[in-house]
């Protein structure tokens, strides 16, 4: 069945939307829109494949952020604190004069990862969080 179609306004900053127009050119989707949907479906996926694993898990959180971004550098050193028994390890690079990159492996159950994740993702400034996990070598 046909589902009824809403209308959203969103705000995004310019360049990220001249990049997602070009690449929903070069896919040849007729619309912004199609190309929008196919991308929050996307979304909707990841979240639920995430929410889905279960037990021990073992993984790397690699997060790309704005280091200008007021309190941000200082709210991921917090919430690695908070979570001593997730990570293992951490590594950070500074990528260019606006932008780091940290590499977080971490090792516990699935929950507790996604938790930590969503409370990386919801910061103001970050640019792009990604997530990798696989079964620590028992669970193979
Ligand atoms: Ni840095």
């Amino acid at each position: 069945m046909e589902q009824e179609l809403m209308r959203i306004g969103v705000s995004l900053p310019a360049n990220l939307l001249s990049r997602f127009d070009t690449i929903i050119a070069q896919r040849g989707y007729s619309s912004r829109s199609e190309g929008i949907r196919d991308a929050i479906r996307d979304y909707i996926v990841d979240y639920e494949w995430l929410s889905g694993e279960k037990g021990e898990k073992v993984g790397v959180i690699t997060l790309i952020y704005n280091h200008h971004q007021r309190g941000l550098t200082d709210r991921l050193t917090d919430l690695q604190h908070e979570s001593l028994k997730l990570i293992e390890s951490s590594l950070h690079v500074h990528l260019d004069h606006d932008h780091c990159m940290e590499v977080v492996l971490v090792r516990g159950d699935a929950k507790d990862i996604k938790t930590l994740v969503e409370k990386m993702m919801a910061q103001k400034g970050m640019k792009h969080v990604k997530l990798t996990i696989t079964s620590p070598g028992e669970g193979l």
